[in-house]
């Protein structure tokens, strides 16, 4: 069966990524139909928002959407983030948002003797609500007393939905599920938060849980990562650990991610954990790997998942032998590395 996947390249180094990307998947030999959507920056300053109205249905009618990075310096972010990364997140109800952060054999760590064996974690990172739900406000502008809000918003079926998925996630790797939280200072969503987990809990035996306050865990990952497993975290502090864990594999431009709505049928949302890297757009030295990692975990939601297994494979050989961007230690150009992976796919 032909996957129908749309291609949102986005801004800055996005396109570059993507496109190594595809050549990864098209590798493969699994029949793709791709489609190209226009959305992003330029698009805003063509018609005054990221995206079309019909936005959502548009891609409702696809398997996956294959993702660059959004982002660029003449849009304020906040425009850019919510009017499409955050708008699909939460309007498709994209709740699982799974990042791997696994250092592969030739990526140099910035843990001094640290190495593979000690770096293999999966964070899963609540996606729709937390302290990103959106909801707050502002009132008495430019006034002494002026005043904004920022509400997090912990449902229970928010919570309890990714709180399982861990737990299925922890049980197919090594058994450990570490939660993420801070119960001590904040007192009303993470403490909800603590005893779903130990509701779930109850359920799964064969799991070792194990509840972390967020500033212990920062410590923990850079001096014993080697102890974590299955990390689960809110929207917030999945985000800000998820770039702490892309350090330890070697940077940003290693990282993936995936956004999926498991058990739903809705198209995941796959994507590079960086930015846009404006720094470095245009100048063909962005990392693949980021993005190319992040079709395999495409390929495996839409039915491929031997596929998927092949480019990590790939990925794997490259980062091992060679050659290599710059950020990790090479001096390679984007297309040499893509082109790389595909023949080493192939
Ligand atoms: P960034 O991730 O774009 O860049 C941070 C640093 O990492 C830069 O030095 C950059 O050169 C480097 N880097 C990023 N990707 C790389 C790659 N593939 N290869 C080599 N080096 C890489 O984060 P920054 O600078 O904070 O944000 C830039 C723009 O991207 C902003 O507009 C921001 O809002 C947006 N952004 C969008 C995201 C998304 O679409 N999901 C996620 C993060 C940021
Ligand atoms: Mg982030």
């Amino acid at each position: 069966m032909t996957a129908r996947v749309a291609l949102l390249l986005g801004d800055g180094v996005g396109p570059e990524v993507v496109a190594e990307a595809r050549k990864a998947v098209d590798a493969t030999g699994v029949e793709v139909e791709w489609d190209e959507l226009p959305w992003g920056s330029a698009y805003w300053h063509e018609h005054g928002r990221m995206m079309p109205e019909d936005a959502l249905d548009v891609v409702r009618g696809f398997d996956a959407v294959l993702m660059g990075a959004i982002g660029d310096p003449s849009v304020p972010d906040p425009v850019s983030l919510w009017g499409l990364v955050l708008k699909l997140r939460q309007e498709l109800d994209l709740w699982a948002n799974l990042r791997p952060a696994r250092l592969l054999d030739g990526v140099p760590c910035p843990l001094a003797g640290r190495g593979p064996a000690d770096v293999d974690m999966l964070f899963l990172r609540e996606n729709t609500e937390g302290e990103y739900s959106g909801t707050g406000g502002r009132a008495h502008a430019g006034l002494p007393h002026e005043v904004a809000l920022e509400t997090s918003v912990f449902t229970r079926a928010g919570v309890e939905r990714v709180v399982r998925h861990a737990f299925s996630l922890a049980e197919a790797r090594r058994g450990v599920l570490t939660s993420a939280t801070k119960s001590n200072a904040s007192r009303y969503g993470y403490v909800f938060w603590d005893e779903v987990v130990e509701e779930v809990a109850a359920e799964h035996p064969d799991v070792r849980v194990e509840r972390v306050l967020v500033d212990a865990l920062c410590t923990r990952m850079v001096r014993d990562p080697g102890s974590l497993d299955v990390v689960v975290a809110s929207n917030l502090f999945g985000d800000i650990l998820t770039d702490l864990a892309a350090a330890l594999q070697g940077g940003l431009g290693m990282a993936a991610s995936a956004n999926t709505a498991p058990g739903s049928g809705v198209p995941g949302l796959f994507e590079p954990v960086h930015g846009s890297a404006p720094d470095i757009a245009g100048k063909g030295i962005a990392n693949p790997c980021g993005a190319v990692w992040s079709a395999a975990l495409m390929l495996e939601h839409v039915g491929e998942a031997e596929a998927g297994v092949r480019v990590l494979a790939a990925l794997e050989a490259v980062c091992r032998e060679g050659p290599r961007t710059r950020d990790i230690g090479g001096s390679a150009t984007t297309v040499e590395v893509g082109d790389a992976i595909a023949a080493a796919i192939a």
